[in-house]
């Protein structure tokens, strides 16, 4: 396997967790600006467990030495390296937000001019729990932003169920690493540090993507209200939705919706009657912990998700789907409890 962009923050972590997969050998590792370092000097815990030398990206050299390849670099970098690797027979799972949406114009509103248009319609959207047997037999996986990943796993049973009116308001709060190894100055300590603050309200760029996956889930266009906050942590999402329902269900009849929509589910946890998830309980697994309130006062239904940004949000469920595409069980190298505490 591959791993493009291995020293920003998913790509490290596709590097912790692969390491510790059975079934799979790390041949490449790419970084731009340092490439011709060891990336166990760049991140010395990895001494000993992957002391694999950074290189720049050569796309001949890539498929000669790997099947699969995950880009974890920015988007619009990204598409040409994929659309190259494509046509060398690779398989890939993207990481960035290029291979998302599948109309090109969408594309173009939000980010900019698509390079590689034609790949848009044969990319599988790597939301694992809810296109399991698409993502079995993609060669092109896009794996999902992880502000939505948060969302649409916590409103999907409502939307497949159609219990929705109305507009969905999300209001979610990530910590830093959402934005990447980045040394700008709104990421810095001290602006982070003892601060709460909303960002992008309405105009940040995970909507579409939320937007045409709930869409899909639905059959009919969905639109929601987002509000992006940026949290002094460095990992995890707890994500607050609140949703109109067309009809009154008390507690238990909610339980047995998100219970029967994620059974067997392996990395769904649906939390009892009066709790909700917090964002420790899922660092550093590839978790999902979902929890709910209706309030008949006010008519509203309140459900709460929370993940590692960096493992469910990114590199974990890129594994997932990496262990889909190739018929391994999909918890391999995945198992394990989050950090306590
Ligand atoms: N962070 C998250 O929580 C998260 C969640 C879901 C999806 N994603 C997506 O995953 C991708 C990676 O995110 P990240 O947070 O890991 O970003 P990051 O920390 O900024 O890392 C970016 C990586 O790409 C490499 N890179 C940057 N520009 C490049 C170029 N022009 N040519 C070749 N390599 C280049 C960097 O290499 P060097 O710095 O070593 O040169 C680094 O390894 C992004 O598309 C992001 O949207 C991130």
């Amino acid at each position: 396997m591959a791993v493009l962009g291995a020293t920003g923050y998913a790509g490290v972590e596709l590097l912790r967790i692969l390491i510790r997969h059975p079934r799979v050998r790390i041949t490449t590792i790419t970084s731009q600006q340092y490439a011709g370092k060891r990336v166990s000097d760049i991140y010395p815990s990895l001494t000993g467990q992957c002391d694999l030398i950074l290189e720049a990206i050569r796309i001949d050299q890539i498929a000669s030495r790997s099947d699969l390849t995950f880009a974890a670099l920015p988007h619009e970098t990204s598409m040409e390296a994929v659309a190259a690797l494509m046509e060398r027979g690779m398989r890939v799972i993207d990481l960035s937000a290029d291979f998302r949406l599948h109309d090109p114009k969408t594309y173009l509103r939000w980010y900019g001019v698509h390079k590689a248009p034609h790949l848009l319609r044969d990319a599988v959207y790597g939301l694992t729990e809810i296109r399991r047997k698409e993502i079995g037999k993609a060669r092109l996986v896009a794996n999902p932003g992880c502000y939505p990943t948060g969302a649409v796993l916590g409103l999907a049973p409502l939307f497949v169920e159609k219990m929705v009116q109305g507009t969905v308001l999300i209001d979610a709060k990530s910590g830093v690493t959402g934005a990447g190894r980045s040394s700008a100055v709104d990421l810095s300590f001290s602006e982070v540090n003892e601060n709460f603050k909303a960002y992008n309200v309405g105009v940040h760029r995970h909507i579409p993507e939320i937007e045409q996956e709930l869409s899909r889930i639905a059959k009919r266009p969905v639109l929601v209200l987002f509000a992006p906050h940026l949290v002094p942590m460095n990992r995890g999402i707890l994500s607050t939705m609140y949703v109109e329902l067309k009809k009154i269900l008390d507690g238990e009849r909610l339980a047995k919706v998100y219970k029967d929509f994620y059974r067997g589910d392996p990395f769904i946890r649906i939390l009892p009657a009066g709790s909700f998830p917090q964002t420790k309980e899922v660092r550093g697994s590839n978790d999902c912990a979902i929890g709910f309130r209706y309030d008949p006062r006010v008519k509203r239904l309140v459900v709460i998700t929370a993940i590692d940004n960096l493992v469910k949000g990114a590199a974990g469920q890129a594994v997932q789907n990496m262990n889909l595409m190739y018929g391994w069980p999909e918890t391999e190298g995945l198992r394990g409890t989050a950090l306590i505490p």
